[in-house]
């Protein structure tokens, strides 16, 4: 199980993708965190034994996982207060979500104990909503609202919710959390170092954008997010770069390819999430060196 469900989440793939990466000696970025499925699978196996960085543009995203990592203890005692006086229930979703939405999340500097107590209600709110959403998507509008309708799952299980954020702590230790842009967090590579890019996928007319927030990952992006990815390269960074069946790179792009990977993973396909047929996905090896 995991504890934060994600749009475009490679928690069928992580395996194998971790296989492909094998064991890290130099530091290892991952600068389109989300769910985190991949870096969770390569700790896991301790295959990583440089620093760790990962990061995203979702400030609340971020903030849960600095919330998990660093107050555990508080975290859960939030949740399970707001669970047992029964603010946290089925009936109190679009209120919830409706505050949620009105309250913007940045990167928090903890003076005071209101700033603690800011950070620990974000990630239990994050947590509800994750938990309570129709099909535990994640979606957020163009203007960056989350806007994914109460479903019918039963909620937050405690037990569940205690065993896995300890598990989660664990494996968040060494690892360093911040809110940028994919740019910005791969400046720091150098030669030796592993990064893995997964970023927003596009439809295959280019038409339909996956949306995380309010900034579009459209083919522009990409474009920039493969341009970044063949410099770090040509300086000597082993690159990974996951993206759906269709895509195809440009020529330009495609010389850099080193492998492509084919994975075949289950997706749900229809809306109540009840159907799941393989889906295909590319993970692709850049060339090292120039
Ligand atoms: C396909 S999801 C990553 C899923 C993740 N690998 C997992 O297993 O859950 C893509 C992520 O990229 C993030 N994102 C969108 N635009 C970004 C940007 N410009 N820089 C960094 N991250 C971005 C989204 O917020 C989203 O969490």
């Amino acid at each position: 199980m995991v504890l934060l469900k994600w749009v475009g989440s490679k928690t069928a793939s992580c395996k194998v993708i971790a296989d492909k990466i094998g064991t890290v000696s130099g530091r290892y970025i991952e600068p389109c965190i989300g769910g985190g499925a991949v870096l969770f699978e390569l700790q896991s196996r301790k295959s990583l034994n440089g620093e760790i960085f990962v990061s995203d543009t979702d400030a609340d995203l971020i903030n849960f996982w600095k919330a998990i990592r660093d107050y555990p203890e508080d975290f859960k005692q939030h949740v399970r207060h707001k669970v047992e006086n029964g603010t946290y229930c089925h009936k109190n979703y679009y209120h919830i979500r409706k505050i949620f939405n009105g309250e913007k999340t940045d990167s928090v500097i903890l003076n005071t104990h209101r700033d603690h107590m800011r950070v620990i209600s974000s990630a239990a709110v994050v947590y509800y909503l994750n938990r309570t959403c129709f099909n535990g998507l994640w979606r957020r509008n163009s203007k960056g609202e989350f806007n994914v309708p109460v479903g019918s799952n039963s909620g937050i299980n405690l037990t569940f919710m205690d065993s896995e954020t300890d598990r989660y702590t664990k494996l968040l230790q060494n690892v360093h959390i911040d809110c940028v842009d994919f740019e910005e967090a791969v400046r720091k590579a150098q030669k030796g170092d592993v990064v893995y890019f997964d970023p927003p996928y596009y439809s295959k007319d280019g038409t339909n954008f996956t949306q995380y927030g309010g900034e579009i990952f459209d083919k522009e992006k990409m474009d920039t997010l493969y341009a970044v990815a063949t410099n770090l390269s040509i300086r000597g960074v082993r690159v990974f770069i996951s993206a759906p069946g269709y895509f195809e790179p440009t020529k330009i792009q495609a010389k850099r390819v080193k492998e492509t990977y084919i994975l075949m993973v289950g997706r749900p396909v229809n809306r109540n999430g009840g159907g799941r047929e393989p889906v295909e996905e590319k993970l692709m090896e850049l060339e090292v060196g120039g």
